[in-house]
Formats: C-alpha cells, sequence, structure tokens
C-alpha cells in the first residue's frame, strides 16, 4: 500500500477483502464552493470521541464531561483526540417557543452551552447531531430541515464547534441540497464549525461533498464486529482518490474497545482507519476503558499514519489481494514486495514495524513476515 514520499507504508493483513476499485474525481463545478470552505478546518483527518457506539441514546451531561475529564487524564488529548461529540438524543422532544432547539432538561439540565465552557476549559473542542430531516433518527428530537440558518446559530452561539448532520426522515429530497443548506448556514453562522455529513454513502457523497463539508460518511452504520468493519473497510476503499486535507471519507466511528473484536482485531481495524486517512472517532467508554484499549487508540507510529500532513489515503495494493485473501486460524507466512508498491526492488529501506516500535535496517526488495489470523503488521519503509 503506498502512501506518501519518501516513506511507503506496507500494512499486510491475514483477512479477506475484496479487490480494490477506483473513484472518480469531484466534478468542477463543485470546486467553486470549495474556496469558502478553506477554513483551515480538518487539515488532517478528525480525532476525538462520540456518545453513539458506546452508549447510544443513554447520554446526559455528566457522561459528556466524564468523557472530558477522561479525555485529558488518560493522555489522549495530547494526542491529538480533540473532538468531544454529542450524538442523538441531547434535544427536548419538541423546539421551544420561539422554535429554537433545547437541551433536554433532564438529561442536559445546565444546558449545551455550559458543557461546551466545561469542555473548552479542558483544551478540547464540542460537538454535536443533528439531521437534516424533520426529526432525527431516533425521533426523540428535531432535526433541521428548513431550520438551518436558525439551527447553525443556536450552534455557534453555545460555542459549538463540530456538527454531525443526518440523513433520516429525509423527505424524499436528495441530499445535495439539504447539506449544502446546512453548510452554508454553517459557513454564515460566524463561528468555524467542523462540518461532518452523515448520509451513510447513500448517494455517493464522496464525489459532491468536498465542496459542503469536511468529511463525509461513505458506509452504512459500523457493527462491533469484524465482518462488519472488515465490509466498511472494502466499501471506503473505493473512494481513495477523493481524500484530502480538509475533506474526509468516513468509514464510521471506531469500535476499538467495545468488546465485539478481540485486541488483534481491534488493532487491525485502528489500522486501516489510520491508514485509510479515516476519522479517529473513538466510540467506547474511555472512562472505563481496558489498558490494551488505551494502547492501540494510544500508538503514536500509527496515529503519525493517519495525521500526515500529505493527507494521502492508503489503499489496497493489487498485489496484496492474494495475501488477504488467506484465512484459517493459523499464522500465514506473508511477503511484501517493493514491486507491489512501485518501489524499485534494490531500493534499500529501513523497515520500522509500528505496533512493536521496532527499526529493521537496509532491506532490499522484499520482506516476509508471518501474520496471524484477523492480525495485521504495519510498517513504514524509508528509502535510505
Ligand atoms: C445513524 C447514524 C449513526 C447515529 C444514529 C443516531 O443514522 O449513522 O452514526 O448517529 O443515526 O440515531
Amino acid at each position: 500500500m503506498t502512501l506518501m514520499k519518501p516513506s511507503y507504508v506496507f500494512l499486510l493483513f491475514l483477512l479477506t477483502l475484496a479487490p480494490g476499485i477506483w473513484a472518480v474525481r469531484s466534478p468542477a463545478a463543485a470546486m467553486a464552493r470549495r474556496a469558502a470552505l478553506e477554513d483551515g478546518i480538518g487539515q488532517t483527518p478528525q480525532m476525538g470521541w462520540n456518545s453513539w457506539n458506546h452508549f447510544g441514546c443513554n447520554i446526559n451531561e455528566q457522561v459528556i464531561r466524564q468523557t472530558a475529564d477522561a479525555m485529558v487524564d488518560s493522555g489522549l488529548a495530547k494526542l491529538g483526540y480533540v473532538y468531544i461529540n454529542i450524538d442523538d438524543c441531547w434535544a427536548a422532544y419538541d423546539r421551544d417557543s420561539q422554535g429554537n432547539l433545547a437541551a433536554n432538561t433532564s438529561t442536559f439540565p445546565s444546558g449545551i452551552a455550559a458543557l461546551a465552557d466545561y469542555v473548552h476549559q479542558k483544551g478540547l473542542k464540542l460537538g454535536i447531531y443533528s439531521d437534516a430531516g424533520p426529526r432525527t433518527c431516533s425521533n426523540l428530537m428535531p432535526g433541521s430541515l428548513g431550520h438551518e440558518e436558525q439551527d447553525a446559530k443556536t450552534f455557534a452561539s453555545w460555542g459549538i464547534d463540530y456538527l454531525k448532520y443526518d440523513n433520516c426522515n429525509n423527505q424524499g429530497i436528495s441530499p445535495q441540497p439539504r447539506y449544502d443548506a446546512m453548510s452554508k448556514a454553517l459557513l454564515n453562522s460566524g463561528r468555524g464549525i467542523f462540518f461532518s455529513l452523515c448520509e451513510w454513502g447513500s448517494d455517493d457523497p464522496a464525489i459532491w461533498a468536498r465542496a459542503i463539508g469536511h468529511s463525509w460518511r461513505t458506509t452504512g452504520d459500523i457493527q462491533d464486529n469484524w465482518a462488519s468493519m472488515t465490509s466498511i473497510a472494502d466499501a471506503n476503499d473505493k473512494w481513495a482518490s477523493q481524500a484530502g486535507p480538509g475533506g474526509w471519507n468516513d468509514p464510521d466511528m471506531l469500535e476499538v474497545g467495545n468488546g465485539g473484536m478481540t485486541t488483534e482485531e481491534y488493532r487491525s481495524h485502528f489500522s486501516i482507519w489510520a491508514l485509510a486517512k479515516a476519522p479517529l472517532v473513538i466510540g467506547c467508554n474511555i472512562s472505563s476503558r481496558s489498558n490494551e484499549t488505551k494502547g492501540i487508540l494510544s500508538n503514536q507510529n500509527v496515529i503519525a499514519v493517519n495525521q500526515d500532513e500529505h493527507g494521502v489515503q492508503g489503499h489496497k495494493g493489487t498485489k496484496c489481494n492474494k495475501m488477504e485473501t488467506k484465512k484459517g486460524p493459523a499464522g500465514a507466512s506473508i511477503t511484501a514486495r517493493w514491486s507491489s508498491i512501485g518501489l524499485d526492488p534494490a531500493t534499500v529501506v529501513d523497515v520500522h514495524d509500528l505496533w512493536t516500535d521496532e527499526v529493521i535496517s537496509s532491506v532490499q526488495r522484499e520482506m516476509k513476515q508471518t501474520v496471524d489470523s484477523h492480525a495485521c503488521k504495519m510498517y513504514v519503509l524509508t528509502p535510505k
């Protein structure tokens, strides 16, 4: 898998993935609005946490505060995980008498602005959630369709830094005008707000969303199991050429630490997301995460691949597919050849193993490694 020069990243897997397909480029006309979005936000994939994968609708202000505390106390904040994102179910069932969205007073009695202050004082940023329909996916709160300007101003007045914008109850209206209306409203709101489109990849947002927001979901919801994670990785791979500074393919939030996969599988999940320049949005309860979970989420070598300033999304190399299709409980021997990533076989490289942090110096032509089932090895190759 080729990434950036002068280093190359190889990710060796023992798993099943279908061959990658290539994406079309964004139409030139869509680039016009891009200028307005050159706001310095999302220059690298966003890093943070979101409440949905672990808590679903069981959220309240204590959960959000504790998560912000844990983000800082665990050292994860220092590694770049800055967004604390509240997902669905934060608001009152109905708008207030002025038609504004309002926090659910039993679960968020202090209000969202107070929570934003709390999170900001910790050096973190607060994200929130709405929907490009009249109701959100839970149906427990209103969505923002037809209220875009008003809601964007509300979010800005509360000090919100990030909006995840969902696609339920969409009235059969095409996503582009619905998401564009919120994009414009956020740009008019007077506050720099990361715009995360959650349109599930239904209408190929990778093709048009760069002109509208900073990331776009390319797939349906992830589930906390190996089959879901790898199929989502496959679907996302198709759009690799559309990712870059300011706009990222989003194969959904991380499941690392939620219990449905083994530690090795979570290591593979995190490695693929890092290589795919996917948002690194933690989805577990970080207040009670295990040391294994913390070890995966805080590997600085792997995070550095994700946050590399060139922003080139890694993709599956055709030559790798043979290795990837080996299956079974036993380990397999995998040979990674320089020629598979367009490197002259004579090139002498230093090989950095990102998970063990060891360096093998002066390697030529190829590398042979044994990889356990559902495990991965991730290397950066630096020509001498
Ligand atoms: C889904 C979305 C999930 C989560 C959920 C909330 O549409 O993909 O990530 O936000 O709605 O109801």
